[in-house]
């Protein structure tokens, strides 16, 4: 039941830091190495592989998008990532050496079942992440690694998410250190970072009031655009998608370094654009290109709504409104970055009148293509 949320959404939504801790439950032992035990491909098969290729829809896909980052750089083997229902109608090059991770909450989406039964019929093995246990997918896996969101009712994914994301960082991580690659040190640190992670996504929980009142001051606009870069650009896609889901406005997510390329044409006065930026540590080239396209934007008439870390002072003077988030090491940081859009997303909807938990020509498993 609902607890006393005024949808399932925002109750989902209230659940994400107890989510992604339990999903990291059991996984960690004392001394900061993964014990993924019910990923059962035996390690030489693990060492041998080659690819990485992802497969799944919707929201799912932008978790798979955020993997790509964390998989490249703590494993160097190459990562693809697509949408279920683009790849097995171009015929993809997969072999006994590739291994495709098939993302899925309901376990039921029957495009990325139809992808992942193409993978094993040329010879890959596949892994899935999936919400629910026994359904299609998984049992149609060689392995699979489940999050642990609970039950997800909300016809728009939250909690699943987040936990899909913590699940891609496990086995990014954990592919490293069946490896030896040389980015133990980097690998085990970040296994500390993820340990405290859902504090971070409980704290911004915590400072939505302002993001709420936002929202509720868009609800006359028809469009909102999100920019990000590096993991912050499926932040953005998420972010868009949202706000298309359940406000049913016209809003698109693209990668800030393609502004000028063309959407940077779309920019009028008072347009609300929802920036997310990289830390200042870490990537602090990415983050000062970012800081200029938000002036760029700006000078054009556009309302910035600046999504930056704590401390991050240089974003001050271009943010019309600013949401503040902890400081996360950068392939973690979508984790937090995405939690006020859907807050955003939520709020904006309901001031709309629309019904969160069941949008409009929306279903929670897609089981037709
Ligand atoms: C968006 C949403 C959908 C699903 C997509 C995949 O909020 O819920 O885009 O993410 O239909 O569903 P699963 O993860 O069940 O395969």
């Amino acid at each position: 039941e609902k607890d006393g949320y005024a949808s399932f959404m925002l109750k989902e939504i209230a659940e994400q830091p107890k989510a992604v801790a339990d999903t990291l439950l059991g996984r960690i032992d004392g001394s900061g190495s993964l014990t993924l035990d019910e990923v059962r491909i035996p390690a030489n098969v693990l060492r041998e592989v080659d690819k990485v290729v992802i497969v799944a829809c919707g929201t799912a896909f932008h978790a798979g998008l955020i993997a790509k980052y964390a998989i490249e750089h703590w494993t160097r083997i190459p990562c693809e990532v697509e949408l279920a229902s683009e790849f097995r109608y171009r015929d993809p090059i997969l072999d006994q050496q590739t291994l495709v991770v098939a993302i899925s909450q309901s376990g039921e989406t029957m495009d990325t079942l139809m992808a992942l039964r193409h993978a094993r019929e040329q010879g890959a093995k596949v892994l899935a992440i999936c919400n629910t246990n026994g359904s299609t997918i998984p049992r149609e896996s060689d392995a699979v690694l489940y999050t642990h969101a609970g039950p997800e009712v909300a016809v728009a994914s939250t909690k699943a998410f987040l936990t899909q994301l913590v699940a891609c960082y496990l086995v990014a991580l954990y592919l490293g250190q069946v490896r030896g690659t040389k980015w133990a040190d980097e690998i085990r640190a970040v296994v500390r970072d993820l340990s405290s992670v859902s504090g971070a996504v409980d704290r911004v929980l915590g400072t939505m009031g302002p993001v709420r009142e936002l929202a509720r001051s868009l609800a006359a606009k028809d469009t909102v655009l999100f920019l990000g870069r590096h993991v912050g650009y499926p932040v953005a896609l998420e972010g868009a998608l949202k706000l298309k889901e359940l406000a049913y406005m016209h809003a698109e997510g693209f990668a800030a370094g393609e502004l000028k390329h063309g959407p940077i044409a779309l920019i009028e006065d008072d347009l609300p654009v929802v920036v997310v930026v990289p830390s200042p540590r870490g990537r602090s080239v990415l983050h000062d290109k970012i800081v200029s396209n938000i002036q760029e934007i700006r000078a054009r008439g556009a309302r910035t709504i600046v999504i930056a870390e704590e401390g991050d002072e240089a974003v001050v003077p271009y943010a019309d409104h600013l949401i503040r988030i902890p400081a996360t090491p950068t392939l973690l940081q979508p984790l937090v970055a995405t939690v006020p859009l859907q807050v955003f997303a939520c709020e904006l909807a309901t001031a709309r009148g629309n019904e969160v938990d069941q949008p409009r020509n929306l279903a929670k498993s897609v089981t037709v293509e």
